[in-house]
């Protein structure tokens, strides 16, 4: 698989007529795979409702196809096109939370292709807040299915520079609108049972979900206790930088002990942590990712610094552990699933 990708850098205030969106939104309903940004990561974009462009986005990822796809849209109405019908609870999310990082999950209709829905009678949607997003969605007058745009298994990209990275040659052209916002992906909702579940934790916090619901459930899969697979050939899972990933639990002390142990056994140790543990540990490979006040700024760096330390360089990544609430589940949500061994303070 290899194709001229084309880039383009539209203006700040993007518009529909804009020469880069229209050549976009062409190359979609040509059934091309087409790079966007969103609010949240780049997303990696082809006709929702289009089997074989759907296809091009698994090809292009190297994914898995059981592992269904969220489709985007521009308005409510476009989401009564895809679904049997909208229940109350979730038409109130859309007024409070639309556009934002907030997929739900909706009864299909079957008119998103099977391959999005992996088969399942349910389909993921959401509204991008992105100004360009909006306007490629508008401009193609299509639903786009868009995954993160990585390759499989590599963290998201929130530049179109790690876009490129991953997928120069296979895919027809990136869309580039500078960096993402929030950094983790979309909270993903099951509004299909009676109290929505959160399947994934992201953009939109259980709490500002409980602003709207009386209740929410978190799926039992996402509290799990299981630490991850110590397994060296279980290392290139999801999310995962290039060098191991351990994330540590506990204080700076126990932090800084784990570390001076390791180097001594003669490990090219590469840090992410927050400004301030990186400041206390005086080690020469640190990747500051925010103030742990701030768990927005550490969502907004995360997948940034997982793509910053190269195998070459380190052996191995020790990464601190961030508060799990807020924005902070999405963060140790994709921490977890990014390591390879979680080490917790006695
Ligand atoms: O922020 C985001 O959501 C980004 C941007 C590009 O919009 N997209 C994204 O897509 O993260 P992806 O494909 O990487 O993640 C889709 C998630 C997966 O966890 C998938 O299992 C879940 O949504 N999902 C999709 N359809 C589903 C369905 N019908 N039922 C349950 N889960 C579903
Ligand atoms: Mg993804």
């Amino acid at each position: 698989m290899s194709m001229i990708t084309k880039l383009w850098k539209p203006s700040e205030q993007p518009k529909e007529s804009d020469v880069s969106i229209q050549e976009a939104a062409y190359l979609l309903r040509e059934q091309q795979v087409v790079a966007f940004p969103t609010e949240t990561v780049y997303g990696l974009g082809a006709d929702a409702t289009n089997e074989s462009a759907v296809q091009r986005i698994f090809e292009a990822k190297g994914r898995p196809s059981d592992n269904p796809l969220i489709v985007h849209v521009a308005s409510i109405r476009e989401v009564e096109d895809l679904v049997t019908h909208i229940p109350q609870v979730a038409r109130n999310l859309m007024e409070r939370f639309w556009p934002g990082p907030l997929t739900l999950i909706l009864e299909s209709n079957g008119t998103a292709s099977k391959n999005v829905t992996a088969g399942l009678k349910t389909v993921a949607i959401r509204m991008p807040d992105h100004a360009l997003a909006l306007a490629l969605l508008k401009a193609a007058e299509l639903p786009l299915a868009a995954p993160s745009a990585n390759r499989s298994g590599r963290p998201s990209p929130t530049k179109a520079e790690h876009v490129r990275q991953d997928l120069e040659g296979r895919i027809a052209g990136i869309l580039d609108g500078g960096p993402t916002g929030v950094g983790v992906e979309s909270t993903v909702l099951d509004c299909t049972s009676d109290i929505p579940a959160i399947l994934r934790p992201g953009g939109i916090t259980k709490e500002d979900l409980e602003e709207v619901l009386p209740e929410v459930k978190i799926d039992p899969a996402l509290t799990g206790k299981d630490a991850p697979p110590v397994s060296p050939g279980m290392k290139y899972t999801h999310y995962a930088p290039e060098s191991p990933l351990w994330l540590i639990k506990g204080e700076d002390e126990f932090f800084r002990s784990q570390l001076h142990e390791l180097q001594e056994e003669g490990y090219r140790i590469g840090v992410i942590a927050s400004n301030e543990l990186a400041e206390k540990l005086h080690h020469e490979f640190v990747l500051p990712c925010g103030s742990r006040e701030n768990l927005t700024e550490v969502a907004n760096r995360l997948y940034e610094v997982l793509r910053e330390y190269k195998e070459s360089d380190i052996d191995l990544i020790l990464c601190e552990s961030f508060p799990d609430y807020g924005v902070g589940a999405a963060v140790m949500n994709r921490l977890t699933k990014a390591s390879v061994k979680i080490i917790e303070q006695p």
